[in-house]
């Protein structure tokens, strides 16, 4: 005994009681039936990185399960839990999802310090049962997942070490005015599927987050944009508001934007230059009441603008000089469900070199007008010799299947979760 030291001991026996472990516990028996348990769910190497000197962690709930090749994390999901369980000081990860919990008392936290991820998505937690500042207390929180809860309110004061907060499907109407300062941290914020409306918008809510790169509004009750945003901004999701109208200069201090959805809004008339935006790659109009198009910046790479009231598009609007040295970056424009009644004009084939596919699919005008447009998709680099003779000839263009079409609108990777 004399000739090992204390913690010596200890690795030794944690090692026997690991390489035991693997012997016969099988992962799959737990996890094997859930699709979203694979293995980087449990496997964050980021964060096991950094762990400060403790002892060997063999402290876990008894309602949980602590597995031992990662001994930071503590998984309580789906076990129907009513109330949180006691969380051992060295947990990191603690995954709480899908299960019946309301409250979140201050108790089970009391010798909780490190930990940097909490999942408490899919319960039934409450605003009014949040004991005050239990979350703010977490220095090191930097993910905490509140999606699918019946909060009715933003879940403040929060830790100013937080970057990822995830508040979808929940009933937030309220933001209240200093709720989301002090949080300069912030990268990701997702608020969709709330009940959000513009009244929340008056104490310009998001101007303090000056590191947040991504903000999802969607499925909630906004009537204007969202004022003073961060210029910081890469995702800005708003679709499915009831939104009428974009500011003249709105984007001019949200330069960095790269996606911006905002389908099924009122949007009507879109001021001329209002997409002057470097790097904007995807832009989502869909489901609107848009009887014009509108100025491409050089970066765009997909267009969707399917059912609006269009019924020409003047490709000299959207682009009105050419540079050949800098050439435009479209490759895809959705146009099915406007009122087109021919195709585009062949200039856009000088303007965007690059384009790949146009989407027609089926446009909204009365059968008595003669439609010059019975092919839905055009594909590929036609020159314009070409499309002319398509034009002259459509059967001889390959028709497409709805698959091929969703293939192509499904290239941006959804960026949020
Ligand atoms: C906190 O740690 C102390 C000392 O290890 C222990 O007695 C107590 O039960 C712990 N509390 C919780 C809520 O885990
Ligand atoms: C949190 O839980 C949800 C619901 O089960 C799951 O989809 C998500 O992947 C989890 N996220 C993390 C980071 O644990
Ligand atoms: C914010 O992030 C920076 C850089 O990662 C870090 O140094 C700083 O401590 C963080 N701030 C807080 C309040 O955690
Ligand atoms: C729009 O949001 C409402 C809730 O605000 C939802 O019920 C509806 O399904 C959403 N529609 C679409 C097309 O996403
Ligand atoms: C297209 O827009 C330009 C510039 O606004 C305009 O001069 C031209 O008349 C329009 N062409 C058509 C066919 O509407
Ligand atoms: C087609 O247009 C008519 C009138 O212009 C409108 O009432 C109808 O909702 C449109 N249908 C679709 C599928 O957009």
């Amino acid at each position: 005994m004399g000739i090992l030291s204390h913690p010596s001991i200890l690795l030794l026996l944690w090692a026997a009681l690991v390489f035991g472990q693997y012997e016969d516990y099988d992962f799959e028996d737990d996890y094997g039936g859930e699709p979203d348990h694979q293995l980087p769910y449990y496997f964050n190497p980021n964060s096991q990185a950094e762990v400060p000197h403790f002892p060997f962690p063999v402290e876990c709930a008894k309602e949980c399960f602590c597995p031992p090749a990662f001994p930071l994390s503590m998984y309580c999901d789906h076990r129907k839990l009513k109330t949180i369980p006691n969380i051992p000081s060295h947990v990191q990860q603690l995954y709480l999802q899908n299960n019946n919990i309301e409250a979140v008392p201050a108790g089970p936290f009391t010798n909780v310090t490190f930990v940097r991820e909490i999942n408490l998505s899919y319960n039934n937690i409450k605003f009014h049962m949040i004991d005050h500042g239990v979350f703010a207390k977490l220095s090191n929180l930097v993910q905490l997942h509140l999606q699918h809860n019946e909060l009715e309110e933003f879940p403040f004061p929060l830790p100013s070490s937080l970057e990822r907060l995830l508040l979808g499907f929940n009933k937030i109407s309220r933001l209240p005015g200093n709720a989301l300062e002090g949080l300069p941290n912030m990268t990701m914020l997702d608020l969709c599927n709330n009940l959000l409306d513009d009244t929340v918008l008056k104490e310009k809510p998001f101007s303090n987050m000056k590191n947040l790169m991504q903000l999802n509004l969607c499925n909630n009750k906004l009537q204007t944009m969202p004022p003073d945003l961060p210029p910081s901004l890469r995702h800005l999701s708003l679709e499915n508001n009831s939104i009428s109208h974009i500011p003249e200069n709105y984007f001019n201090r949200l330069p960095h934007i790269i996606a911006l959805r905002m389908s099924h809004n009122n949007l009507q008339n879109i001021p001329h230059n209002t997409f002057n935006l470097p790097n904007l790659l995807e832009l989502n109009l869909g489901h609107n009441k848009l009887k014009q198009v509108f100025y491409i910046p050089r970066s765009l790479q997909h267009l969707y603008i399917e059912n609006n009231e269009i019924e020409n598009i003047n490709v000299t609007v959207m682009c009105p000089t050419l540079d050949p040295l800098n050439i435009k970056q479209l490759t895809y424009i959705r146009v099915d469900q406007n009122k087109l009644t021919s195709p585009i004009s062949t200039y856009a084939f000088f303007c965007f070199p690059l384009i790949r596919t146009i989407y027609y699919g089926e446009q909204n005008v009365t059968v008595s007008r003669p439609s010059g447009l019975r092919t839905p998709v055009f594909r590929r680099f036609l020159t314009p010799e070409e499309f002319q003779e398509a034009e002259d000839n459509q059967e001889t263009l390959n028709q497409e299947t709805e698959e091929d079409h969703e293939a192509e609108d499904s290239y941006f990777h959804p960026y949020y979760h």
